[in-house]
């Protein structure tokens, strides 16, 4: 396939208003996206969990404008109220879709958004974000295209056409965006490693994957809730002349062919010891940046020590991974739910902002609320 595939018709409709909702999951990457080309389009392959609990719930509603202009016109709610400062990045999402989403200037929209966790918690809301308005802009083009004078290709209306758009419109919103459409794992970025992979958008991962991985625990240690000093997108661009970024870039698709292993044979001490190197290696390309950085907190460190002793001690198959922030992902299979929580509530809530820290698992990706 190629971004061809995505471009529509111009639709001729009389639809006048309408107004579609989607709940949308975050995700958690186990092999790390990081290093970007133009057009959204990542260095190296990823796969990720698809959360359950973490999602942004979006309302669309859409009007046809009396008459057109050359602006795209949208206000964006977040909780009930204005949020001026989401407009830039809706903006520019708009401006990179335009071309595959031909009624974006027809009609004037209102987007109202809400997350499951605090807004201001660290936690990256882009993937959720992204991929619940990248939902809603496909039921609206499916509703137009429904009602479309100008003759719609049959295969439109198919269930797969619809997700792989979605994820390659939410893509070009926030990368990791496109892994959060469907569960449970997501693989995106064309590699030999997973038949099917592309660098257009997340697909299911398509091999046997283990009972040990069913209903897989993430708890999220919320350790900072302030703002990254260094955004997701100046640390991809950071990647570019990198002295360390080609043999990450290959490693990430050899890490991939190891987890292919592990996710069929179920082999949690591996699982845990690749999980966390990928982790710590994403952090590492961060240090070794050139301006470098560090995301990580003292309390990252704390936790990371304490689960590595834990681990040690009682012989449960906890591990950690992190995104590009100071936050600790706890990963531990639901059979071992009981003692890993009481560790969690004993020995890590200190290290936890306010104590808080939130429960989710895997999950089965986007739904459509009527
Ligand atoms: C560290 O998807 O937030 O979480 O494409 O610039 O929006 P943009 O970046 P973003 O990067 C996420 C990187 C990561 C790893 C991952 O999720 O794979």
């Amino acid at each position: 396939m190629t971004e061809h595939d995505f471009v529509s018709l111009t639709y001729d409709t009389n639809i006048q208003d309408g107004k579609v909702t989607w709940e949308s999951p975050s995700n958690i990457a186990l092999v790390k996206y990081w290093g970007k080309k133009k057009d959204q389009i990542p260095e190296n392959p990823s796969l990720s969990f698809t959360l359950s609990n973490c999602k942004t719930i979006t309302t669309l509603s859409f009007t046809k404008k009396e008459t057109l202009d050359k602006s795209f016109t949208f206000e964006v709610y977040l909780d009930g109220g204005l949020k001026e400062d989401f407009r830039p990045k809706i903006q520019t999402f708009f401006e990179r879709i335009e071309q595959y989403m031909p009624f974006l200037r027809q009609y004037a929209f209102k987007i109202e958004t809400k997350n499951t966790f605090p807004h201001s918690s660290g936690i990256a809301s882009s993937a959720s974000g992204m991929s619940a308005l990248a939902l809603c802009l496909m039921s609206v083009e499916k509703l137009l295209a429904a009602e479309s004078t100008v003759q719609v290709p049959e295969d439109f209306f198919s269930a797969n056409y619809f997700n792989q758009k979605a994820s390659f419109l939410a893509r070009l919103g926030s990368g990791s965006a496109c892994r959060s459409i469907e569960g449970d794992v997501i693989v995106w970025g064309n590699t030999v490693v997973i038949e099917g992979s592309t660098d257009l958008f997340g697909i299911k991962y398509p091999y046997q994957v283990h009972g040990n991985f069913e209903n897989y625990q993430d708890t999220i240690l919320l350790v900072d809730k302030g703002e990254k000093q260094v955004s997701s997108t100046v640390g991809h661009d950071l990647m570019h002349n990198h002295p360390y970024a080609k043999n990450r870039f290959r490693q990430a698709h050899d890490n991939l062919a190891d987890l292919k292993v592990i996710l069929e044979s179920g082999d949690l001490n591996a699982f845990n010891a690749l999980v966390e190197s990928e982790a710590l290696t994403l952090h590492a390309m961060m240090m070794t940046s050139m301006p470098y950085f560090i995301l990580m907190k003292p309390n990252t460190l704390e936790i990371i020590n304490k689960i590595w002793s834990f681990r040690q001690k009682s012989g449960l198959h906890i591990s950690f991974t992190l995104d590009a922030g100071a936050n600790v992902h706890v990963l531990y299979p639901q059979d071992q739910s009981q003692e890993v929580l009481q560790f969690i509530k004993s020995e890590l809530v200190a290290y936890c902002q306010n104590g808080h820290y939130i429960c989710d698992q895997i999950g089965f990706g986007a739904i459509q609320n009527q």
